[in-house]
């Protein structure tokens, strides 16, 4: 298989806890938020920043930091999930059930968790990650007439990919963390890392070292499920 192709393939999102002994190196950084710096951006508008936290002091603030689930993530989170293997198999989009905690993934107790349920530092999500990058962009500053700036987005995705794809390479694991951009927890962090009031937090990734090796079932479509040949329908490719 082709060198990028394998890097592409073999990265995985790492929900598993990290070693927080082993660091990720400093040419390693370098090399990850390099490959950050080259990501295609619309109209190169290179709309971010990034924050990278290694302080064990600070990470330890961070870890404090307490949200509670919304029901509006519990109830959308609940339709992408499959029950068994044999769904997630056949379904080819989404993930696993098994992944959350059982109360979350029961609709009957989605309100009662979202309301009653005591709020979770987020070291139970940082678990033991000896480094986070932190991504934040300027929502001033658009792409060009892109309506709600999805462009914009695109591009601090291609900077997500780029980091994702150079950090496989050196065998270091990341996992995306989406709720450090949830209004009270960027609230927070924005507060301790002493971001900018005008910049928002697009996401967290926290990389490091994993204390075992697990694998989990990852599923795609077929290139057949999503390409058309020449027009929209034909399955001939
Ligand atoms: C914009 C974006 C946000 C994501 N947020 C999270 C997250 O908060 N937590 C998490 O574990 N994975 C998150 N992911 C990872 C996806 O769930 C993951 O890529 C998908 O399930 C496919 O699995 P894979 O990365 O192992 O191939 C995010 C991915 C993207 C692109």
């Amino acid at each position: 298989m082709n060198e990028v192709h394998r890097v592409i393939q073999d990265r995985q999102s790492a929900r598993v806890p990290f070693d927080p002994d082993r660091k990720v190196s400093k040419e390693d950084l370098k090399e990850i938020l390099d490959a950050c710096r080259w990501s295609p951006a619309a109209h190169n508008m290179q709309n971010y920043d990034i924050i990278v936290v290694d302080d064990p002091e600070v990470m330890e603030v961070i870890g404090n930091v307490k949200s509670r689930i919304s029901e509006e993530f519990l109830r959308e989170n609940y339709e992408q999930l499959s029950f068994t293997k044999k769904e997630l198999l056949e379904k080819k989009t989404g993930i696993l059930g098994s992944m959350f905690p059982p109360a979350w993934v029961d609709p009957s107790k989605m309100a009662e968790v979202a309301r009653e349920s005591t709020p979770m530092p987020l070291t139970q999500s940082i678990r033991g990650s000896p480094c986070l990058l932190i991504v934040v962009y300027d929502p001033q500053k658009r792409a060009p007439a892109s309506e709600g700036d999805a462009l914009g987005f695109i591009s601090l995705g291609c900077v997500m990919e780029n980091m994702w794809l150079m950090a496989e390479s050196l065998g270091i694991c990341l996992q995306v963390l989406s709720s450090f951009a949830s209004k009270p927890v960027e609230k927070q962090v924005k507060q301790i890392l002493c971001i900018p009031e005008k910049l928002k937090i697009a996401y967290a990734c926290r990389l490091g070292y994993p204390v075992d090796s697990t694998r989990y079932l990852r599923v795609r479509r077929d290139v057949t499920d999503f390409a058309h040949h020449n027009k929209y329908g034909n399955k001939d490719i």
